[in-house]
């Protein structure tokens, strides 16, 4: 069965990161995308020049209207804003009995923005972190949610990987992209053992979206894998290559976005486009 992932997230509208990139990462990784709009930003590739944001019932009509009618396999949180927001997220999650959802704690972007208030971090900590069941924190924000502890070597990444655990998601990804080094290095723990998944550091400036759209491979993929792990390892798999490819794009003049659809464009390369031998599909059967 084709799973139905949801976004809940803000819009990038240049498409590189948020709710856009998400729905392009399920579409790349064969989920069927649905998407809550739970902030607006003004946004391109250099940085963000403003955030608006959505009237809470609003979002929580979005949710409640879609998981009356859609069966949801598995949900990706990512920017929410605010406290009074995450709260709002927190118990319609609950409502629905959310069990696959995976959690971008988005603090700040990229460009130095800052996406979620003060006061949200305690929200984000106190009632979502505890419902994830992956949580794929950057450097930064893990020093937040451990109160500011400094994470600065992979030993250093290690420890606090296992310390992220202690506030109640199934597993932590501690994502390296801030640590510098020939290598990007996740450290993944689930409170009983470690693992780490290195790839080399690609040397690009297209790193517009890496964390959105990694959290949103897995949460494609989670309802494909018996095990978690395998997910995490084929998202991180996904979006290695898809920053491999992001030099194919040419949106913008600043952090420019990863090519999300790298596997299905590049054999249609030399073709018409759209290619005029797709298979056809097979008739329903009866
Ligand atoms: N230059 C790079 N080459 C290879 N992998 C990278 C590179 N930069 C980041 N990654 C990987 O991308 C993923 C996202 O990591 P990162 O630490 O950049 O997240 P983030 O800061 O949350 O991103 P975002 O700005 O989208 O929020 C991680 O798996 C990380 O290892
Ligand atoms: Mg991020």
């Amino acid at each position: 069965m084709i799973p139905n992932v949801l976004s809940i997230a803000g819009v990038d509208p240049s498409g590189g990161a948020g709710l856009l990139a998400d729905l392009k990462a399920f579409s790349a990784l064969g989920a069927y995308g649905t998407g809550v709009v739970a902030a607006l930003t003004a946004q391109n590739t250099r940085g963000v020049t403003g955030v608006q944001s959505v009237p809470v019932e609003f979002i929580t009509q979005q949710i409640d209207t879609l998981f009356a009618d859609v069966r949801i396999d598995a949900v990706k949180l990512g920017m929410l804003g605010s406290a009074e927001v995450a709260a709002n997220v927190a118990a319609a999650l609950r409502r629905h009995g959310v069990r696959r959802l995976v959690v971008d704690p988005v603090m700040v972007s990229k460009s130095g923005h800052h996406l979620l208030s003060p006061d949200a971090v305690a929200t984000l900590r106190r009632e979502i972190i505890p419902l994830a069941e992956i949580i794929t924190p950057n450097l930064p924000e893990a020093e937040v949610l451990l109160d500011g502890r400094p994470i600065r070597t992979l030993a250093d990444m290690r420890a606090a990987a296992r310390d992220l655990c202690a506030l109640g998601p199934r597993i932590v990804m501690l994502k390296g992209g801030h640590l510098g080094g020939d290598e990007s290095i996740d450290v993944i723990d689930d409170g009983a053992s470690q693992v780490e998944l290195p790839a080399a550091r690609i040397v690009t400036k297209n790193t517009h979206g890496t964390g959105c759209t990694l959290s949103a491979a897995i949460a494609a993929l989670l309802p494909r894998h018996a095990e978690p792990l395998d997910a995490i390892r084929a998202a991180k798999a996904y979006l290695t290559a898809a920053i491999a490819a992001s030099g194919r794009l040419t949106v913008g003049h600043g952090h420019g976005p990863v090519h999300h659809f790298h596997g299905l464009w590049s054999r249609w390369e030399g073709t018409a486009f759209p290619p005029e031998h797709l298979p056809t599909p097979a008739p329903p059967a009866t």
